[in-house]
């Protein structure tokens, strides 16, 4: 459970009224009658939203709100959201086993387009390959968003490409020049993974019914609060800047970035993006192993083709391969 939504209703109340007012003083007697509630009433509540984090000043007649934790809810998120449809219907938790499986049985139960789940941690984050994502709590964001597009499931695969494209736009304003998406959508840092996106997809043979976008973003972790075995391979945005980060601000921002990639990407395909894709990509001109279902193939990496395959030159001459665990072989 979020530790807001599972406070009572009326410290919820008062934070709505009291967030759009950062740092403006809101007369008690006006919060008595919005809230239609007693003195009493309103010191208990202002009591229990100081201990999830936000800073209130009271006094007789006045009450302001100083400032609000980095909390992933339904009263912070909204706030910095920009965006049409993504985002706009918030589902957040304390602690769930997965976001993505979540997100796969409120689909099911008929979500709308641009729902998330989003949670402070994950007990059994998935990755693909069925690893494990290291999801600890106030860290990390874990999110996954609910698509409903109205294409052929053959348009499905490249969306986790246009999720690897928004979140590389997000690095890139944080840590010009040092991110890449490492096809298909793992995104690195400095050359290690900052983040990763696990899609899944539930189509009949002619349309799209739903597709999660499941993101993992590491925000404030430091280097040691990943297990060694993560420890050279995987970084975070503050391990690469040096200092922590809002982390609803970064989540506000992807979703924004995810809503304009995704309309580009549902109405005109890839091609307008391939130079952004090959700019980011970590792969064109290495050589790389390539493990594509059971076959495994040392390749030179040429291209992203505008359905976002890879294209390779392998001993056999060159394919493009849309899917595949690819390791870059050191030179
Ligand atoms: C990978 O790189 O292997 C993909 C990692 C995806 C992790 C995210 S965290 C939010 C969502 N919920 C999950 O269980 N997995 C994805």
């Amino acid at each position: 459970m979020n530790p807001r939504t599972s406070t009572p209703d009326l410290a919820d109340r008062l934070l709505r009224l009291l967030r759009p007012h950062l740092s403006a003083p809101i007369s008690v007697s006006r919060l008595l009658s919005e809230l239609k509630v007693e003195l009493p009433q309103l010191t208990a509540s202002i009591a229990e939203t100081k201990k999830w984090g936000y800073r209130l000043q009271q006094s007789e007649t006045e009450i302001r709100l100083l400032s609000c934790p980095d909390l992933l809810n339904d009263i912070e998120i909204p706030h910095y959201l920009t965006t049409q449809s993504i985002g706009r219907t918030v589902h957040a938790f304390q602690s769930v086993q997965s976001t993505n499986d979540l997100a796969i049985k409120l689909a099911e139960e008929g979500q709308p387009h641009g729902a998330i789940v989003v949670a402070d941690r994950q007990t059994a984050g998935r990755g693909r390959h069925d690893r494990q994502w290291h999801s600890p709590a106030g860290l990390g964001v874990y999110v996954s968003i609910i698509l409903r597009p109205n294409i052929p499931p053959t348009m499905a695969p490249p969306m986790s490409i246009v999720a690897a494209l928004a979140l590389a736009e997000v690095f890139d304003g944080y840590c010009p020049d040092q991110t890449q998406i490492k096809w298909p959508n793992d995104v690195l840092i400095m050359g290690r993974k900052a983040a990763g996106i696990l899609t899944q997809l539930s189509a009949d043979q002619d349309q799209v019914d739903h597709i999660i976008v499941g993101v993992g973003i590491n925000i404030n972790h430091q280097e040691s609060d990943f297990p060694q075995e993560l420890s050279s391979l995987a970084t975070s945005l503050r391990c690469a800047t040096g200092k922590k980060h809002s982390r609803v601000r970064i989540l506000a921002e992807f979703l924004h970035q995810l809503e304009s990639e995704y309309i580009r990407y549902t109405k005109e395909g890839l091609a307008p993006s391939q130079g952004r894709l090959r700019r980011f990509s970590s792969l064109i001109g290495r050589r790389i192993n390539l493990m594509s279902g059971h076959n495994r193939m040392e390749a030179e990496v040429l291209d992203i083709d505008t359905e976002g395959r890879l294209v390779i030159k392998t001993e056999d001459g060159t394919k493009a391969v849309t899917s595949g665990e690819v390791t870059i072989v050191k030179e």
